[in-house]
């Protein structure tokens, strides 16, 4: 039915209007906040003040009541989207506008809406379902301000800590990767209800693990790799039904991924038969020109990316005029355009926009951080904080009389992540705020170490003379995601670094307190891996909490306190060093044949590592089918006991390895999970089972294959070898 409705409107419509519908704008509001942030002109003044050079706001306004703009992106709130919607329904057809948004962890961009930890924190809970929860909570909130579509979930693969959007990812594993984008994608799209939104996986592909760390440079990597670790989790999301893509900024083995006819037509439509539409990344199909130089002109960009399979431009006025002229010239064939027009008109009426275009602005102001929400970006941060040292069971503080707080984390809102703007005062919990509220029994201080990690001002040695008036400090260090008012920001969208120790003086101020005061618990709030082996080696209690979002400083105080047992797990392997890098868990057998001479070749802290308050014990690994034939599951379960005193949490982890195999396979592969909850002394059985061909791989023909022969099948809870029980199976001819 939709498809008659879209056949109809399109044809009535001219090439310009059709290519209008491919054309996405950067909304005005955000632009005139940015630029005054960024310039400290008040530009709001201005109306004539836009993105555009050459292009003024009326002009703008003007393209949209004439059909040659389709959607728009950074739209300020519901009431900007709703003026931006009555020009587009002034247009020849009133064909309504679909509006875009970075919603990556929570509506963030939006003011007073529900910020949940960063999606490294999110797939810390190893709880699929607590993350699509969080996607569809993330849809209410975003449908509500009357946009339509996410640029989430990023499903790139993350092995790279220098890359600064490593905290934008689900981690390095592409089995999890490709579970929890599924969760995410299903969560934000749903049925394509009134609460629902389209969901986008990006960056295709493989910009997560850039030749130098620093984001959107080049890719080379194998057809193996590439089919192995990065493709997997962008054909899960084909699968479970996405609707949009969003090209990569890098190029992939000499081929930039925006103009890569194999990567968007070949693979993505042909191989895996996806059906919706593709959107550029910001100003990438330029870059063709301007930086990549594949092209020698914007016309030849824009040629060159269409016909790969680009179907929208993010952004500005520099392709519509341009792609008629390929059209009528026969550069670029029509049937293209019908293409993509069809696949965005579809969007728009699969989420019911010609029915209901404009927002219900007070219905919105329930929605945003209504009660539901804030409890989920508790359970949230709850869920993905990790413990990742507890010497002398420091942890939970019980009976401590006095705490200090500082570090240049412990009392902003840096724990909200990337990919937010400001949000208001009382919506956000810092770590200070959520220790003084659980911990109201004790008197709890702040000391101001200095919130620069760039320029810091060196007040270490205050700090050690407060600490030792207090039973127990908490430092709070990491890095800073923030994208607003001077933020110095360490880490995030291009902000990548070179070394992934702690910036500026903050491990001073840790080695510091730790000598006035043995009872020093670090608290890690940062966007990426950060590594600094004193740490591990001396203090005797770490979380790592990468950043757990509006509510985190609640869930970090109760886990402090022992209100919460800890039970997030390392998704991302915390490197000794920098130059471990791109050591994730699933190398391949001769990784490590020969160590480093210089340092340890484990990782500070490996993937799937995480401890508790309680303790769980693994036992009676059984195989039901020990020999497996061709197409049948492999059956087997786990005995899982809660031996300490506490109720708790335990992600038990299924792991295998192909032994002997035509192609070298990595020593392990995470193959499944469960999050289970334990009362103290209980003992559950856990079972699992393997489809056959997820024991497969790429053989020398790059034909994906089950190859004979005998697997180790590994349990436990971590990746780290002297933990898991083994089995080990046959696949029969
Ligand atoms: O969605 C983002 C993308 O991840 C990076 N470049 C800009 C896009 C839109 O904001």
């Amino acid at each position: 039915e939709i498809t008659h409705k879209v056949d109809e409107l399109m044809s009535q419509m001219t090439l310009e209007e059709k290519i209008g519908q491919m054309c996405q704008y950067v909304a005005i509001e955000h632009i005139r906040e940015t630029k005054k942030r960024m310039n400290g002109k008040n530009l709001i003044e201005d109306d004539q003040a836009g993105m555009y050079p050459g292009l003024s706001t009326d002009e703008l306004k003007q393209l949209i009541r004439d059909g040659k703009i389709g959607s728009f992106l950074h739209v300020k709130d519901a009431k900007e989207a709703n003026e931006l919607q009555k020009l587009a329904l002034q247009s020849r057809l009133k064909i309504p506008l679909l509006i875009g948004i970075d919603a990556i962890h929570g509506h963030a961009l939006i003011k007073g809406s529900t910020v949940y930890p960063t999606q490294l924190g999110l797939s810390a809970t190893w709880d699929d379902d607590l993350v699509y929860r969080v996607a569809k909570a993330t849809a209410k909130e975003v449908r509500s301000t009357g946009m339509h579509w996410t640029f989430s979930p990023n499903v790139d693969v993350a092995r790279d800590a220098r890359w600064g959007r490593s905290g934008e990812t689900f981690g390095e594993d592409p089995q999890m990767v490709s579970r929890m984008g599924v969760a995410f994608t299903k969560g934000y799209q749903g049925d394509f209800g009134k609460d629902n939104i389209l969901a986008c996986a990006k960056h295709f592909i493989a910009g997560s693990e850039p030749v130098n760390g620093t984001n959107a440079a080049p890719m080379d990597v194998s057809e193996h790799q590439l089919r192995e670790i990065w493709l997997p989790p962008y054909e899960a999301q084909v699968e479970a039904g996405v609707y949009t893509f969003m090209a990569a900024h890098n190029e992939l083995n000499g081929v930039p991924c925006h103009g890569n006819e194999w990567l968007l037509t070949d693979v993505l439509r042909n191989e895996w038969g996806f059906k919706g539409f593709v959107v550029s990344d910001w100003m990438d199909i330029e870059r063709l020109y301007q930086t990549q130089k594949v092209a020698a002109s914007q016309e030849e960009a824009i040629k060159m990316s269409v016909n790969a399979g680009m179907d929208m431009h993010m952004h500005g006025p520099d392709f519509l005029v341009p792609l008629a002229e390929l059209v009528r010239k026969k550069e670029v064939p029509e049937a293209r355009i019908n293409e993509a027009c069809h696949a965005i008109l579809k969007a728009k009426f699969m989420v019911g926009l010609f029915d209901e275009p404009l927002a219900d602005i007070e219905r919105s102001k329930a929605i945003l951080f209504n009660d539901e929400h804030r409890h989920l970006a508790l359970e949230a941060a709850r869920k993905s904080i990790i413990l990742l040292e507890n010497k002398n069971n420091l942890l939970p503080l019980k009976g401590v009389k006095s705490i200090l707080v500082t570090g240049p984390n412990a009392a902003n809102h840096r724990l909200l992540g990337d990919w937010t703007l400001p949000q208001p005062e009382e919506n956000v919990v810092t770590p200070y705020e959520g220790i003084n509220e659980v911990f109201n029994n004790a008197k709890v201080d702040y000391f101001d170490s200095g919130e620069s990690l760039l320029n810091p001002v060196d007040r270490t040695a205050e700090a050690a003379q407060k600490a030792k008036a207090y039973d127990a400090v908490v430092i709070v260090v990491g890095s800073n995601s923030l994208r607003y008012e001077n933020s110095e920001k360490t880490c995030g969208e291009n902000i990548d670094r070179a070394n992934i120790n702690l910036l500026g003086t903050q491990l001073k101020l840790v080695q510091k307190v730790y000598q006035a005061n043995p009872n020093t618990v670090v608290v890690l709030v940062n966007g990426r891996p950060l590594s600094e082996p004193w740490i591990k080696e001396n203090i005797p209690a770490v979380l790592e909490a990468w950043e757990p979002g509006a509510m985190g400083g609640i869930a970090l105080a109760e886990i402090l306190a022992g209100k919460v047992n800890p039970s997030g797990k390392l998704t991302m392997t915390i490197p000794y060093s920098v130059g471990q890098i791109t050591q994730a868990y699933n190398y391949k057998p001769m990784h490590f044949f020969h160590k480093y001479r210089d340092e340890p070749w484990q990782p500070l802290w490996e993937f799937g590592y995480g401890l508790s308050y309680t303790t769980f014990d693994y036992s009676n690994l059984l195989v039901t089918n020990k020999v497996i034939s061709i197409n049948e599951a492999v059956k087997l379960s786990i005995d899982v006991e809660n031996r300490g005193n506490m109720d708790g949490d335990e992600i038990v982890q299924l792991y295998i390895r192909d032994n002997y195999s035509s192609v070298t396979r990595p020593v392990k592969e995470l193959t499944d999970y469960k999050r289970i909850s334990l009362k103290t002394g209980e003992k559950r059985t856990v079972e699992f089972e393997i489809p056959f061909n997820k024991l497969g791989f790429y053989n020398r023909n790059m034909k994906y294959v089950v190859e004979p022969g005998e697997f180790t099948l590994m349990v436990g809870g971590s990746s780290n070898d002297k933990g898991l029980l083994r089995e080990t199976i046959n696949v029969q001819n």
